[in-house]
């Protein structure tokens, strides 16, 4: 008889390192975060992400991106854009971001992250404590001007259906820890009203 997902989960036991996060966090430069960065397509999250990955790497951290068009590529190839595909989307990406956090990286996620719930879940995946969440808020007007791909116009034209901000919904955040707008602050700007919420 085939074993169930529940079954299989009964067998499947976790095998705990010795190398506790304690241990780890005294060999890294800083305290493994994930800044989680949500707004909308063109708001501004990859540059600033990989600026930041940048500055912390040039300053001896382990850092890393995981960007929403990026992991499409491969993690998350199988997933498209319905609410349901967005919310397994962000869970793998919370997930790793764990791991990665585990092993004493750095994590700057950049994705839409359009749900309120979904980003909820993704930091009870990885921990208040090590969760910040930041709101690129760049309002729409600029981000479509922008359109650095051409996909608002594909939206536009119904060519691209379930498109953030024009066909599919974007929940703004509650109660972020930083709220950002790209066509006001600098990337520079950026990344340090960032690094000054983190202790490195
Ligand atoms: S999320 O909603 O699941 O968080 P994610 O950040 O991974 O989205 O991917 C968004 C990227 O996919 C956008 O930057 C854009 O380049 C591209 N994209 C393609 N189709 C869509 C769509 N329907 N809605 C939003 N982004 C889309």
């Amino acid at each position: 008889m085939n074993k169930t997902t529940t079954d299989i989960k009964d067998d499947v036991v976790w095998h705990a390192t010795e190398v506790t996060s304690d241990k780890r966090g005294l060999l890294s430069v800083h305290k493994p975060l994930t800044i989680w960065l949500t707004g909308l397509s063109a708001s501004g999250k990859s540059t600033l992400a990989f600026a930041l990955e940048k500055m912390l790497v040039e300053s001896g951290g382990s850092a890393f991106v995981l960007d929403g068009d990026n992991v499409r590529h491969g993690l998350c190839k199988d997933l498209g854009f319905t609410a349901q595909d967005r919310t397994e989307n962000i869970r793998r990406i919370a997930e790793v971001a764990k791991l990665m956090n585990e092993a004493g990286v750095m994590v700057m996620v950049a994705c839409i992250s359009p749900c309120t719930a979904d980003r909820d879940n993704a930091k009870s995946i990885i921990g208040e404590e090590r969760f910040l969440e930041v709101y690129l808020n760049t309002p729409l007007s600029v981000c479509e001007r922008l359109d650095p791909k051409g996909l608002y116009r594909k939206a536009r034209t119904g060519e691209i259906p379930n498109f953030t901000g024009v066909s599919a919904p974007y929940e703004v955040p509650v109660a972020p820890a930083l709220k950002l707008d790209a066509s006001e602050l600098s990337v520079d700007d950026c990344v340090q009203a960032i690094l000054s919420r983190v202790a490195i």
